[in-house]
């Protein structure tokens, strides 16, 4: 194995009792990328990272961080890594600050004073930190646990599904910060079922189905892997319309989401005038074309549906 990947894994296993939760996975996560670790509910995102971060020992393979086993080496790899768990896990009765001071206390770490205020003005929570954190937005409390996570000057942060839960604004301004540690040097692994979160973030994803890498690339690459346009339409009669356009030969897919007919095409500028001769006895209200994006991406690989809510189904 390199030395100089920020995280590798080969042929990684994790057996729970009767679950295969990773079932042989390869990653190579160069230093400062930052990286998506996309896949359903169940897929083994969360066995992966927890492995990683030496909190869970894998059945069998290897991992390393910067070149380190997470099994034989633990010692020299905890040091590496800053993590964000997927559960919240600070302190509800203390404030910001005391929480950050608690664990910079159990790391030893020196110039505690110094440290705390730097990872506070990082994740712009300097002025909330003497709140009680029972009082303080789930954004907020989001960005003092990645504060936390940052405390002792980690080369690589896993955050697990760090904006689960968020509104717009506190998601977004999340994004931001992620953004300004990635442009600082970090190497940041998240993982995520937002896909509009790792195509705007993440400069190489993995999409894991049932412990295994079922794609992985640029967020483009995989969109291009996939390939194709979509045609939304809205139609007075949609049901209508399905059998007529699965019987086209240049229709590659055909489904509905809510009360939308949507179309995979290979390419959308010559398919368009032809389809809306077919379907135009069905009322047409509306037409859009658009590429095929990494939710489309993320459907084709895992087979999963996303619901209007972002949920998989
Ligand atoms: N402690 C455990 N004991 C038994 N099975 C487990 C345990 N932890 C996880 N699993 C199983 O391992 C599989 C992978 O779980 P994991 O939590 O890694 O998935 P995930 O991709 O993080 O899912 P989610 O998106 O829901 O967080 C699932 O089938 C899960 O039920
Ligand atoms: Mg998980």
């Amino acid at each position: 194995m390199t030395e100089t990947l920020a995280v590798e894994t080969g042929a990684l296993v994790k057996r729970y009792e009767n679950v295969l939760a990773l079932a042989g996975l390869d990653l190579a996560i160069e230093p400062g990328c930052f990286f998506g670790l996309l896949g359903p509910n169940g897929a083994g995102k969360t066995t992966a990272v927890s492995i990683l971060c030496t909190l869970l020992r894998p059945t069998s393979g290897e991992a390393r961080v910067f070149g380190k086993d997470v099994v034989r080496e633990r010692p020299a790899v905890r040091p590496l890594l800053g993590i964000v768990f997927q559960d919240p896990s600070l302190d509800t009765e203390l404030t910001g600050r005391e929480n950050l001071d608690i664990h910079a206390r159990l790391y030893r770490l020196p110039e505690r004073a110094a440290r705390i205020e730097q990872a506070l003005d990082m994740m712009d929570m300097a002025r909330d930190a003497d709140r009680g954190v029972r009082s303080l937005s789930g954004g907020m409390r989001r960005r003092l646990e990645i504060a936390r996570g940052l405390l002792h000057g980690p080369s690589v942060l896993f955050l697990d599904e760090p904006t689960l839960g968020l509104d717009v604004h506190a998601r977004r301004s999340l994004w931001q910060h992620l953004e300004r540690l990635r442009d600082g040097g970090l190497t940041l692994v998240l993982t995520t079922h937002a896909m509009d979160e790792a195509a705007r973030l993440c400069e190489r994803v993995a999409i894991l189905n049932e412990g295994r890498i079922v794609a992985a690339g640029t967020p483009r690459e995989l969109c291009q892997e996939v390939g194709g346009d979509h045609i939304e339409l809205e139609l007075d009669r949609p049901e209508d319309a399905l059998p007529l356009l699965r019987a086209k030969p240049n229709v590659r897919d055909v489904w509905m989401e809510n009360r939308t007919v949507v179309i995979t095409v290979e390419h959308a500028p010559t398919e368009l005038v032809p389809l809306i001769e077919t379907l135009k006895t069905l009322g047409i209200h509306a037409v859009r074309m658009r590429e095929v994006n990494l939710e489309d991406a993320f459907v084709h690989f895992t087979g999963h549906k996303i619901d209007a809510a972002g949920n998989l189904a």
